[in-house]
């Protein structure tokens, strides 16, 4: 039976976490580490789903039950893909595969990623056609009902790809050309809960609205310049930018003391700028530096009990594998 196969990239927030969930924009680049999902028509009234990077073999759920029962935390994306699919289009038994090139830990985005290519690979494999943008709303939407809260930006950077200035719920969305973006990422080897720290900024903007709005009209302006930077490679006033909203993202609390000693040997050993990149309390920082410094703060990072990854950013977005 016909099989298809789709992948999309991972993402690093480059500028505006956090203000980007209040309708403000921030940076997004796609990273070359990708994500693949393979769907097939099978037999019978059921899906069979295997994701060995969440621990899942095997997994068989009847189509009738789909989004009824509790789902294990990692197949909630795959599992609510399939039913707002199949509530508007098909139905028939499937097999699901999802396969990582990184580790889910290192938060590049995973759940988006995969509703991103299953829901792409879906539309393929049942020859429904579909514009971009309704793409994008569609896995949204399944995002927003997974996890209640999210921006979109990192559906929009496994579909699109590059870099990107993203507004809120994709009110706009505008390809950066970028090239050769000079970045480490370190990890700091700490998983970070996307949702409870958008919801402890919450709070802190309920209690102090008045101070936590112009920190992120400070960001805003930050995103803006970047923006304008970007494509014209001014990397150290990029640097500059990044320790700025690295500020910024201490007063809102996300940072970490591993954020802090990694960004904080980063800069110690020549980068331009370093900052956490997306939610905060753990998973990756990045940092920007030229080439010939390059070297010296991976190894800060790494001595100061960080883990160098080695991506490349502004991929591709979502494709179909031959
Ligand atoms: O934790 P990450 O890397 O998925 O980034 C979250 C970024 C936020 O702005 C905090 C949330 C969002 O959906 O925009």
């Amino acid at each position: 039976m016909k099989k298809i196969k789709a992948s999309t990239p991972g993402k690093l927030m480059l500028f505006g976490e956090h203000a980007v969930i209040y309708d403000r924009p921030c940076i997004v680049a796609a990273v070359d580490q990708r994500f693949m999902v393979t769907v097939e028509e099978i037999e019978g009234e059921e899906i069979v789903v295997q994701a060995p990077g969440v621990g899942m073999h095997d997994y068989r759920k009847k189509l009738a039950d789909l989004g009824e029962t509790r789902i294990p935390k990692g197949l909630r994306f795959v599992e609510e893909t399939v039913r707002s699919f199949y509530e508007k289009h098909k139905n028939g038994g499937l097999r699901i595969k999802t396969e990582n090139h990184f580790s889910s830990e290192f938060g590049f985005g995973s759940s988006a990623a995969v509703t991103v290519g299953l829901a792409k690979a879906l539309h393929e494999l049942f020859k429904v056609e579909i514009l971009e943008h309704e793409l994008f709303e569609f896995c949204y939407q399944v995002v927003l009902k997974v996890q209640g809260v999210g921006s979109g930006f990192d559906i929009a950077a496994a579909l699109y790809g590059g870099v990107l200035y993203f507004v809120t719920g994709g009110k706009r969305i505008e390809q950066l050309k970028v090239s050769n973006l000079p970045i480490v990422v370190g990890y700091t080897g700490v998983k970070a809960d996307t949702p409870t720290l958008v919801r402890q900024v919450a709070e802190l903007r309920r209690q102090h609205p008045i101070r936590v709005e112009r920190w992120f009209e400070e960001m805003t302006a930050m995103v803006e310049k970047a923006k304008r930077w970007f494509p014209q490679g001014e990397w150290f006033k990029l640097g500059k930018l990044m320790d700025e909203n690295q500020e910024i993202l201490k007063k809102l609390g996300v940072s970490s003391v591993e954020l802090d000693r990694l960004t904080g040997a980063a800069v110690k050993a020549g980068a331009d700028g370093a900052k956490l990149s997306g939610a905060g309390g753990g998973d990756c920082m990045i940092a920007l530096v030229g080439e010939k410094k390059r070297r010296m703060v991976e190894k800060a990072i790494e001595a100061a009990d960080g883990e160098v990854l080695k991506v490349k950013l502004g991929a591709e977005g979502v494709r179909i594998e031959k």
